[in-house]
């Protein structure tokens, strides 16, 4: 466990190359394995291959989503308002697991936010995600998860950079 959080990290650089099916299969239970609060499991994952729909949403966002016109694949998470009132914190539960599961097994990505952001054309990116995929009023964005053959190989990060000065023992 302590190797892959310290081997991954964000990757925005694609071949442009198609995730193969079995990887993405296994970060999307990566997803679905995750906990949630009460177990009411709100969040659903919409899968993207399409290389239109993916330069459509490489849109998503008025910067930071540019990634996704040559990424081999995306997951866009979405939850059940209506579920829970805790979905932010289960999407990013699900989100940072796939994105560990997709590292662990050489896929790049990155985590691309849509809750609270707007899209380039001014639309919040929920309701932009609405209409690209026709998702009903009660579900909401959380975010969205570029995936891809990597081009580019970041350094890993190191245990001696890491800021102690974050922990507190006890008291603050
Ligand atoms: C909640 C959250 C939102 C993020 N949103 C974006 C984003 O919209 N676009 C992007 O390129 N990266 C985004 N990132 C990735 C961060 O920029 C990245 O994790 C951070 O710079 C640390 O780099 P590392 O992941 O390589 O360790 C996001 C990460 C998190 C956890």
């Amino acid at each position: 466990m302590l190797d892959i959080l310290l081997k991954r990290r964000s990757i925005r650089k694609y071949t442009g190359e198609a995730v193969p099916r079995e990887k993405l299969e296994l970060i999307l239970n990566a997803g679905l394995l995750s906990p949630t609060s009460r177990n009411r499991k709100p969040c659903e994952f919409i899968v993207v291959e399409n290389r239109d729909t993916l330069k459509k949403l490489a849109k998503v966002r008025d910067h930071g989503s540019v990634m996704l016109e040559q990424a081999g694949a995306a997951i866009v998470v979405i939850a059940d308002s209506e579920l829970s009132s805790v979905w932010p914190e289960d999407c990013s539960i699900a989100m940072s697991n796939m994105h560990n599961m997709a590292d662990s097994l050489g896929i790049g990505s990155c985590w691309i936010q849509g809750r609270e952001r707007y899209a380039e054309n001014g639309q919040s990116s929920a309701e932009f995600v609405r209409d690209l995929f026709g998702v009903p009023q009660r579900y909401e964005l959380q975010a969205i998860l570029s995936l891809g053959i990597p081009a580019e190989h970041p350094e890993p990060h190191k245990l001696e950079e890491l800021d102690q000065s974050k922990v507190h023992w006890e008291k603050f």
